[in-house]
């Protein structure tokens, strides 16, 4: 389990740079995945969101364009922190704070969805982490989990195994002067569960109608649960 003093000294250390190699390690898909979240939410205008681990705010930021208010909660104040600028011009409905997402500063059962992109990997308690997503959200509002999937098999997953475990580490530490940070991402990835044991998580918590899309040939899926409807 990632002990959260390091998670947050590592995204403390690469927060400036981490946006560039988002966009550069992933060649942009990374916005793709984000919008598609959006998208498969359904969030209308003046939903509620709450975005877990929102870092730097890309995933706030799309739902506020979708017409959504967001509130954007990080425990690591230098990458929250570069939040609110990214925000200002856009006339975007977001709030953001620098708190744990294992006790999100909102009331039981206010948000419509609550949605964690790249973040519920590093918590160190996962299954805490989606207990307390699903006491936020609504009864019958939707817990949105955007993650990295175990590398996929066959051939395209050599591939994708090569460049993940050996190409981004080294691009990744030369652009961020941080070499562990990128090495850390594919060790949590290789031991991250398969989508359908994450599934199994997600009820485990507490929801229900749980289903996932797995997103270019497999390297990252979109899992969705909702609170049931009449629960306390
Ligand atoms: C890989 S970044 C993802 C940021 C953003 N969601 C995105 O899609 O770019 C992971 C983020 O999770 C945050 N994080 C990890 N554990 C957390 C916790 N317990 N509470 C709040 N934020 C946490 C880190 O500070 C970091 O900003």
């Amino acid at each position: 389990m990632p002990d959260p003093r390091e998670v947050r000294s590592m995204f403390a250390r690469i927060a400036g740079r981490y946006d560039l190699l988002n966009r550069v390690l992933s060649a942009g898909i990374d916005r793709r995945w984000r919008r598609r979240a959006v998208r498969r939410s359904g969030v209308g205008r003046g939903a509620l969101v709450v975005d877990a681990c929102c870092g730097t705010g890309d995933l706030s930021l799309e739902f506020a364009a979708a017409g959504a208010r967001v509130v954007g909660v990080d425990f690591t104040r230098e990458m929250v922190g570069l939040a609110p600028p990214k925000a200002r011009g856009r006339r975007a409905a977001t709030l953001f704070a620098h708190a744990d997402a294992l006790r999100l500063p909102v009331r039981s059962g206010c948000a419509d969805v609550v949605s964690v992109a790249f973040g519920v990997r590093n918590l160190a308690d996962a299954h805490a982490g989606l207990r307390e997503f699903v006491r936020v959200v609504r009864p019958g509002g939707m817990v949105l989990v955007l993650e990295f999937s175990p590398p996929p098999r066959g051939w395209f997953g050599r591939l994708y195994s090569f460049y993940f475990q050996r190409v981004l580490p080294k691009v990744g530490g030369w652009i961020s002067g941080d070499a562990e940070a990128y090495r850390y991402l594919p060790r949590t990835v290789s031991a991250w569960p398969e989508p359908q044991e994450f599934r199994r998580w997600m009820e485990r918590a507490g929801l229900e109608h749980c289903g996932h899309e797995s997103l270019s040939f497999g390297i990252a899926a979109l899992h969705w649960g909702r609170r049931p409807v009449g629960s306390q």
